[in-house]
């Protein structure tokens, strides 16, 4: 690994931490850079929170360096806390009704399984699961199995880019153009996205793709963010309204941006300094040459998992290809997930996620720049003993 880039971090000494999936760290000098405009804020908190000065220049800066990074054009991006706040916005906008369907996957992120069972509570609408085919192979099975679930009352897809239980990369592109080609609105939950995968939104061409820079971008805690294509943004309404919403959605806004922009990204007493540091955490990235980083994670992740498959005897979920970088899901053999848990947590100092998904006892290892060959290590030599493999 790169040792030297564990400094850069706020490791707990006591923690072998493989959980980066979960929450996300935040390296110091990212840190730092929100710290700075912290202190600027507190100075005159009037000037640098009042729309009508610098905030809004200042939070479009921020947000031109992202959409760079994203392949998105500045003026369909905006602000949000974080994906499961971006994904409410959107799932509570779309104009659904009785009898409508909602298709979506059985790798989704359970909170996100909740918003779609509420909205489609409140509108007497049906959230259709569609099987996702393991090994995921190839683009067409995924596409054959989510677009056979659309009928002519299917209003919504529903999809995780990478998903959270078994951290596998969705092959999402076709499935968004057969949802456009039957009209169906596309919403993408790309929480695990920014950062882990090379992304070009605009050329993408889902509807809806909310996302995070907290987790592999490395932005500070609070920096998620929605991508709207043009077409679809006057659907969307804030939870929240406030000064640069208005009746008419008229463009430009009351900031001068569009009106997506303007009612979305602005609310009332929101601290804005970790999304002015992103353009810091994109720079260390750059800095640190992540590409080559990346790599290193994603050998170290794949050995271990091929490591614990001659343990276990159990198959992959799918193959290297299918896994998201950096993160893997690996079946366990029977055993009761939360309390290996607490005991990896408790007697190894080890924080990783178990979880059961499907009826199958899952382990999930995240390896970031922080992690070295010795966690891995450790980590298999705690499951060899709690499971006795
Ligand atoms: C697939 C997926 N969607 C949504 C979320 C929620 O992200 P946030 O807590 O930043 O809203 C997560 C969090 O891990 C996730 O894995």
């Amino acid at each position: 690994m790169r040792p030297d880039l564990a400094g850069e971090f706020l490791p707990d000494p006591g923690v072998t931490f493989l959980n980066h999936g979960a929450f996300g760290a935040c390296p110091r000098p990212v840190l730092a850079a929100q710290r700075r405009w912290q202190t600027r804020m507190e100075r005159q908190p009037v000037a640098f929170l009042d729309p009508g000065r610098d905030l809004v220049r200042r939070m479009r800066e921020a947000m031109a360096r992202l959409a760079g990074e994203l392949g998105a054009a500045p003026g369909d991006i905006v602000a949000q806390v974080n994906t499961t706040q971006a994904l409410a916005v959107v799932a509570r906008s779309l104009p659904l009704g009785p009898g409508d369907e909602i298709v979506t996957t059985d790798h989704e992120y359970a909170a996100m399984e909740k918003l779609w069972a509420d909205v489609a509570r409140r509108a007497g609408a049906r959230v259709v699961v569609a099987r996702v085919p393991l090994p995921l192979t190839d683009a067409a099975a995924f596409t054959a199995a989510v677009a056979g679930a659309f009928t002519s009352r299917t209003r919504v897809l529903f999809l995780s880019h990478v998903t959270s239980p078994t951290a596998l990369v969705l092959p999402i592109g076709p499935a968004i153009a057969a949802a456009r080609a039957r009209g169906i609105l596309s919403v993408i939950d790309g929480a695990h996205g920014p950062g882990l995968l090379p992304l070009d939104l605009g050329g993408l061409g889902a509807d809806f793709y909310a996302g995070n820079c907290h987790k592999w971008l490395l932005a500070p805690k609070g920096t998620g963010f929605l991508h709207a294509r043009r077409e679809v943004q006057a659907l969307v309404q804030p939870c929240a309204i406030s000064h640069g919403w208005t009746a008419e959605g008229a463009s430009p806004g009351p900031f001068g941006n569009p009106a997506f922009v303007d009612a979305l990204e602005f609310q009332g007493t929101r601290d804005p300094t970790a999304f002015l540091a992103i353009p810091a955490a994109i720079a260390f990235r750059a800095r640190h040459g992540w590409p080559a980083v990346m790599a290193r994670c994603r050998d170290l992740a794949q050995d271990f998992a091929a490591r614990m498959g001659r343990r276990t005897g159990l198959p992959p979920l799918s193959a290297p290809e299918a896994c998201a970088p950096q993160m893997v899901a690996l079946p366990l053999p029977q055993c009761e997930p939360a309390a290996l848990k607490r005991a990896l947590l408790e007697r190894h100092g080890i924080e990783v996620p178990c979880h059961v998904w499907g009826g199958r006892a899952l382990l999930r290892v995240s390896v970031q720049a922080y992690n070295g060959a010795g966690d891995l290590d450790r980590l298999e030599a705690a499951l060899a003993r709690e499971l006795g493999l």
